[in-house]
């Protein structure tokens, strides 16, 4: 897919992979570009980037936990401009939770990084199916193929976008609509850089086990793998060679995957607390002085 005259529509776009995206398709000449993020975000400054490179704009806040306001957003864009022909559904959430996560926790990773997608796909596939073209492009995580160590709640609801994305693609894909991911691993967003200066297990690992990326170089990288209609959009190559390696020996990869946390924290994951704890959610104990990077083979984690 060419992005030159289309009907894009992004969330989360007000910062980090969603608003480098923004601005990357912005200089690609679309025929409109409806950026959404949630309530209290700052759309106005990727609009104006997106306005002052010739581009026609909506802002629509919607939170995209809410099915009525995906609904919104949808209807919005297809007022505006008569039609979608690719959504990005790219808004996400990181808990850094373990096992004790409190359940709010869990369930907001899961309406963000899950229920979001299939919200959009109900909003918008009607229409990309009647007209027998459209693009549905989910914001995964290489977390939704291997393992986001410091975040549990994360990597099951990531895990869970990459199944619905595979679906969308066997379902619809011989009807006109094209489906791809975006499975990166570290990529410098205020989602990865909080985790940093909260000292969280999660962003040492990844940091341990790869290159961390500008959110710029992502939207590149998207970019090219909507121009060859890829299913997955590997920003970060070595990915796949960590998603094979899974594949091919698992119980390999497992102990890699625990090697990788021992040189990196030098620990062992704190024991869960009870599970009625209403605390803030649970970072493991401090680490220790991280040792040097190693990636052993045969692993790899993700944000
Ligand atoms: N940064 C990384 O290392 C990394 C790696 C892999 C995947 N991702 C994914 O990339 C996507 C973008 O994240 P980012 O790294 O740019 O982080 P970010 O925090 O900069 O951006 C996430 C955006 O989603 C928005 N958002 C969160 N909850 C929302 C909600 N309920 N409704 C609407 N918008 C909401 C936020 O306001 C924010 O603008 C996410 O899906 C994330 O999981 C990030």
């Amino acid at each position: 897919m060419e992005l030159r005259q289309k009907v894009i529509v992004i969330t989360g776009a007000a910062g980090g992979i969603g608003a480098a995206m923004a601005r990357r398709f912005a200089a690609d000449r679309p025929e409109g570009l409806v950026l959404s993020d949630r309530p209290g975000t700052a759309l106005a400054p990727v609009i104006a980037d997106a306005e002052a490179a010739g581009c026609a704009t909506l802002s629509v806040t919607a939170d995209v936990s809410a099915e009525a306001e995906v609904q919104a957003l949808a209807r919005a864009a297809l007022d505006r401009f008569g039609r979608v022909d690719l959504f990005c559904s790219n808004a996400g959430v990181a808990t850094g939770g373990l096992l004790d996560a409190p359940d709010r926790d869990w369930s907001q990773a899961w309406a963000v990084n899950a229920m979001a997608h299939v919200y959009a796909a109900r909003a918008i596939l009607p229409s990309m199916l009647e007209r027998g073209s459209g693009y549905l492009l989910q914001t995964c995580s290489a977390a939704g193929l291997l393992v986001e160590v410091g975040d549990v709640p994360y990597t099951m609801s990531k895990h869970a976008a990459v199944a619905f994305a595979e679906w969308l693609a066997i379902t619809y894909g011989s009807r006109g609509i094209g489906v791809s991911i975006i499975c990166p691993q570290g990529v410098r967003t205020p989602m990865l850089m909080a985790g940093f200066e909260a000292g969280m297990l999660g962003p040492k690992i990844i940091a341990a086990a790869g290159n961390i990326l500008e959110p710029e170089q992502v939207a590149e990288t998207v970019v090219d793998g909507l121009r060859a209609e890829r299913f997955l959009i590997l920003p970060h190559l070595e990915v796949a060679g960590f998603w094979r390696r899974k594949a091919e020996n698992p119980d390999r990869w497992l102990d890699g995957m625990r090697r990788l946390v021992r040189t990196t924290t030098g620990d062992t994951p704190a024991a869960p607390t009870t599970p009625a704890t209403p605390a803030a959610p649970a970072t493991p104990a401090a680490p220790t002085t991280p040792a040097a990077p190693t990636t052993p083979a045969g692993s790899g984690t993700s944000s």
